[in-house]
């Protein structure tokens, strides 16, 4: 995933966590499982996928290991829930310019994760 982070470009992932969680906000199943206050949220999601896309490692500077599956663990994440969550993701990728090769790749990595995060 090295040079993925240049080529989306530092801006554009901070505009897809954005995007992503103006979606959570209006996601009946997935805003309850997220805290009140959003904002905190979205810079550890922001930081996760610049260190993830092989930018700086800020987030496990502040946060450790990502260790992923297991920060999920106390959310009940199920066929549906990982649906929801696709699909705001894929808004917020497609509300951005990317080369195609770019956003596929990223797509591939969000899909995989996703299948990995579901725990029931
Ligand atoms: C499959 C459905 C998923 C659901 C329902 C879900 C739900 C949540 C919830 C409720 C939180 C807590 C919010 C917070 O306090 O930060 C969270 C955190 C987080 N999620 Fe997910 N998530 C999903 C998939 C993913 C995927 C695929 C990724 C990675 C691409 C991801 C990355 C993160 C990160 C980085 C955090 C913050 C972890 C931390 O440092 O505490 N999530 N997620």
């Amino acid at each position: 995933m090295n040079n993925l982070y240049h080529q989306i470009g530092h801006d554009n992932i901070l505009k897809i966590a954005h995007l992503f969680y103006e979606g959570i906000k209006e996601d009946e199943i997935l805003k309850p499982m997220y805290p009140k206050d959003l904002i905190p949220a979205e810079e550890r999601f922001a930081l996760f996928l610049v260190q993830v896309f092989g930018g700086p490692t800020t987030y496990s500077d502040q946060r450790g290991h990502p260790r992923l599956r297991m920060r999920h663990f106390p959310y009940e994440i199920d066929m549906k829930a990982r649906e929801n969550w696709m699909l705001h993701i894929t808004n917020a990728m497609n509300a951005i310019e990317l080369e195609e090769g770019v956003r596929a790749s990223m797509m591939t990595y969000f899909e995989r994760a996703s299948v990995h995060m579901m725990n029931k």
